[in-house]
């Protein structure tokens, strides 16, 4: 055989060998590099290949000495690396650090409400963030130059006149707009809670967004009492509080329930002794609620001789600011994982 032909196919098996073992790495070694291996008796026939192809067979055996060398390294290395090498990688280096995230604090407020409303009955119930009047206002019996209806407290997005609303297409300022959308569908018993993010035209500042998250419920059945709607939300503040909180309620007013309610828990900074943030009264305001006004049951195709129900609706917001004692509410819509990064624990 031609010896440029011999040494091409040197240099084949060089580039093909596949090895599992540094048994095999080292034969290879051997037989090419070896005092008796291919390589040395390459250079021993040089002597006698003819002077013109000198150049050409010389260049032929370095590049397959270069070769073989290269893969020697080459296998010995990957042999190393991989686990049925002998070798093992440095279990002293430290490892990776594996970044967890952190569920936003509004959410964990959220689950948690929602969570407590669950184990007596409650289900779940969602809706659009861009609604009509009906479903914001008029079912709700906003008398139709009740404020809200003004472009001064709610963002509208089509906008007929001041005197013919019915068409008015708006982002809901409250999640009872979820609610005229289950009365709509379905008939009592209804025990449902709707939490969700609702817009008001304000200017932003720590304690006004014109972003925010509610939670309201609905509970319609026959004999449904304000008796239940007070222990009901009892029960919510002390699951929420911890056993030691109480509440007290105050008349109110709000179109959609008759008699209205707010109700105010002890303040969670001072236990009720009177501080600051409670001004000195030992009571935070932290939900508005009622029994649902007859003209609503009515207006969503539902008997209100037959039927009674309570509302009631709360800010996540208000209540996480309770619960973490964070007073500025932008903080909750800049995303700054400095802040985000101190409730991860909160892993809810
Ligand atoms: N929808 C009211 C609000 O947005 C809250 C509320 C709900 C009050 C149900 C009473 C009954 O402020």
């Amino acid at each position: 055989m031609d010896l440029l032909q011999e040494i091409e196919n040197y240099i084949q098996e060089a580039k093909d060998l596949s090895v599992s073992s540094p048994e095999e790495v080292e034969q290879f070694r051997v037989r090419f590099l070896g005092k008796k291996g291919i390589i040395p008796a390459l250079f021993g026939r040089f002597r006698e290949v003819p002077p013109e192809q000198k150049r050409e067979v010389g260049q032929s055996i370095n590049t397959l000495k270069n070769l073989v060398q290269e893969r020697v390294t080459e296998l010995k290395s990957a042999l190393r690396s991989t686990s049925s090498g002998h070798s093992y990688p440095d279990l002293t280096l430290p490892g990776d650090p594996w970044l967890t995230g952190s569920r936003h604090p509004i959410s964990t407020v959220r689950n948690e409400i929602i969570s407590i409303f669950s184990r007596i009955g409650f289900t779940v119930s969602e809706g659009p963030e861009i609604e009509d009047d009906q479903h914001v206002f008029s079912k709700l019996n906003f008398p139709p130059d009740h404020p809200a209806r003004d472009m001064q407290d709610t963002f509208f997005i089509e906008k007929e006149s001041a005197a013919d609303s019915r068409n008015d297409v708006l982002l809901r300022t409250h999640t009872s707009s979820v609610q005229v959308r289950v009365m709509e569908k379905q008939q009592p018993p209804i025990r449902t809670i709707s939490p969700g993010r609702v817009f008001r035209n304000e200017a932003i500042s720590a304690r006004a967004h014109c972003i925010f998250h509610q939670i309201e419920g609905l509970y319609i059945d026959t004999d449904v009492s304000f008796a239940q709607l007070k222990q009901t939300l009892f029960y919510f503040a002390r699951e929420f509080f911890g056993p030691k909180v109480n509440t007290r309620f105050r008349p109110s007013f709000f179109p959609f329930t008759e008699p209205s309610a707010e109700m105010d828990v002890t303040c969670q900074i001072c236990g009720g002794k009177g501080c600051n943030v409670c001004k000195y009264t030992g009571w935070l305001e932290i939900l508005g609620c009622g029994m649902v006004d007859p003209n609503v049951l009515e207006y969503n195709g539902i008997d209100n001789e037959k039927y009674t129900g309570f509302a009631f609706g709360m800010g996540i917001e208000r209540i996480a600011m309770l619960k973490y004692q964070v007073n500025d509410l932008r903080l909750y819509f800049e995303n700054d994982l400095r802040f985000l990064e101190q409730f991860a624990t909160d892993l809810w």
